[in-house]
């Protein structure tokens, strides 16, 4: 059967935008087959029009692609469906309503559990006339450019991801982001995984370590980490890597974290942005072979 929708790849390094499509409507295994594949292949889907998507239904499609992530952050998320993370500036009775601060730094969704997220699907309620875009950077792209010696150093190198380490640099900046409980740290205790990792899809190597959440390489002194993290980050951010969305009413983006990093640029504080976010959790992150 032939999808109703189309998908157009942008003219970019990376993504690719659905048109036609209703989010609210169960897929149908060939069309599924159909938006895996794409995604595989592009990294960022852009669904366009979604403006009548309900809480269920952006729940129901994203679980097509694998089980749910409920954020560490409780207090953020949409009351009734703990799926949904809030993602907001905006306040009700002097108290933000969602996390205000998120993604403010170059990373990848959840990176830091021992299973970090495979994709996220944020989609937009409230866009701010100025401003608001998210930056997504092929890691994949980010690799493939790396010199072959750079290459072979990182294959057999891993690196530590920390929520804990994150949360405490935002707190630091900002009083509106929670502490957690002792309880939910033990959910996010630190972990590590390979500097590389090979895409489950499509066997594509990407970097996978981030000034968002990676704290250090783990087999070397602390001073070559840093030199070396800072080396990295420099090359996997280039302007050569990057798809800059803007976002459009109704737009609900979806981004695969084994491929990719995004960064939330920000906007006006006097302008509300309000976006909805599922997580899907993926699998171990596995490293070149040697
Ligand atoms: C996120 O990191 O999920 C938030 C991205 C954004 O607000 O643009």
């Amino acid at each position: 059967m032939v999808a109703p929708f189309e998908i157009r790849p942008f003219n970019e390094v990376l993504g690719a935008e659905v048109v036609g499509f209703d989010m609210r409507v169960p897929l149908a295994d060939a069309e599924f087959d159909q938006i895996s594949k794409a995604f595989d292949r592009h990294s960022v889907l852009v669904f366009r029009d979604q403006q009548q998507l309900d809480p269920a239904s952006h729940i129901a499609f994203s679980r097509r692609f694998g089980p749910l992530e409920i954020h560490v952050q409780k207090k953020f998320l949409l009351a009734g469906h703990p799926e949904l993370l809030i993602v907001s500036n905006e306040f009700r009775d002097g108290e933000p309503i969602g996390l205000v601060d998120a993604g403010k730094y170059w990373h990848s969704d959840l990176s830091y559990k021992p299973e970090p997220s495979m994709g996220s699907l944020l989609h937009s309620r409230t866009l701010p006339a100025e401003g608001g875009d998210t930056l997504f950077a092929t890691q994949h792209a980010a690799y493939d450019a790396l010199p072959a010696a750079m290459q072979a150093r990182l294959g057999p190198l891993t690196a530590e991801h920390s929520y804990l380490a994150r949360n405490a640099a935002q707190r630091a900046k900002s009083t509106l982001r929670p502490d957690l409980t002792e309880a939910e740290k033990q959910t996010v205790l630190p972990t590590v995984h390979p500097v590389i990792r090979v895409h489950p899809g499509t066997g594509r190597k990407a970097l996978f370590v981030s000034e968002g959440f990676t704290t250090h390489i783990v087999e070397l002194p602390e001073d070559e980490s840093r030199d070396l993290l800072a080396e990295i980050h420099a090359h996997q951010t280039q302007d050569r890597f990057i798809y800059r969305h803007h976002w459009v009413d109704g737009d609900l983006v979806m981004w695969d974290n084994r491929a990719v990093m995004h960064l939330a640029t920000g906007c006006p504080p006097d302008m509300a942005r309000t976006l909805y976010r599922t997580t899907i959790r993926g699998p171990v992150p596995v490293g070149p072979a040697p």
